[in-house]
């Protein structure tokens, strides 16, 4: 079976010193080897990490947090996803946060997907409701990748989903995408973290913008079993 995943997905913070000390301090720990690690940073510190875990040979995964969803043309501000592909190798499409200020809507987090899968990135598509299953299953039948279940109510408030309903979400959209790996992301902090790896139908967890902070993240990592 394959190891679970964790995703930092660091939204707006983090320098690109900071990100190089993070980095340094979280590949030293040992329990790296228990799950698969995907760190999602803003754009501009992607290039630097990229080439440090390269030369160092460190065992993290690099994600981007959004993709243009045109493949190439006049779209100022977007970046393509022939650059990403460079440097990342997940990329987040979707999130709650780009759904609601950015306008994205099922057709523009679907035309995403397909350009990111086009150009061999692997997609981690945020859904918050069954509803958004339900339409990427029209969009896109075979979706086969990862599913970040995030209910709105957990997102920063401190108050996660239990595990056990995330578990049976994550059910119920395998019932409608069979080959997706569901995870979960919502205020998952040191003291549950455990509770989410553990879960059968769960296949890891994504962390918002506290894992940018190293003494946080470190806390959660140290406390998956
Ligand atoms: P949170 O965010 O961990 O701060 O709740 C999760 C997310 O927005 O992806």
């Amino acid at each position: 079976m394959s190891k679970k995943i964790i995703v930092a997905n660091w939204k707006e913070k983090g320098t690109i010193e900071e990100a190089q000390k993070w980095i340094y301090s979280v590949a030293k720990e040992k329990v790296l080897l228990n799950f698969q690690l995907v760190v999602c940073p803003p754009f501009t510190i992607l290039a630097t990490l990229a080439q440090l875990i390269k030369k160092e040979n460190l065992q993290i995964s690099l994600g981007a947090q959004d993709v243009s969803q045109f493949h190439e043309g006049k779209h100022t501000g977007e970046v393509s996803p022939d650059a990403l592909q460079e440097l990342a190798t997940f990329v987040i499409v979707g999130h709650s946060e780009r759904r609601k200020d950015f306008g994205e809507t099922n057709e523009i987090v679907a035309q995403k997907v397909n350009l990111a899968i086009r150009h061999n990135l692997i997609p981690i598509v945020c859904i918050s409701d069954i509803g958004q299953v339900l339409a990427l299953k029209t969009l896109l039948p075979n979706f086969s990748h990862f599913i970040a279940y995030e209910p709105l109510f957990a997102i920063g408030s401190g108050q996660a989903d239990t595990p056990e309903n995330a578990d049976s979400i994550a059910c119920q959209i395998n019932a409608i995408l069979p080959r997706v790996q569901v995870i979960y992301g919502g205020s998952v902090d040191s003291k549950n973290i455990a509770l989410y790896m553990r879960q059968k139908n769960l296949k890891g967890v994504l962390v918002g913008d506290r894992s940018a902070d190293v003494n946080f993240f470190l806390e959660v990592i140290r406390n998956v079993e």
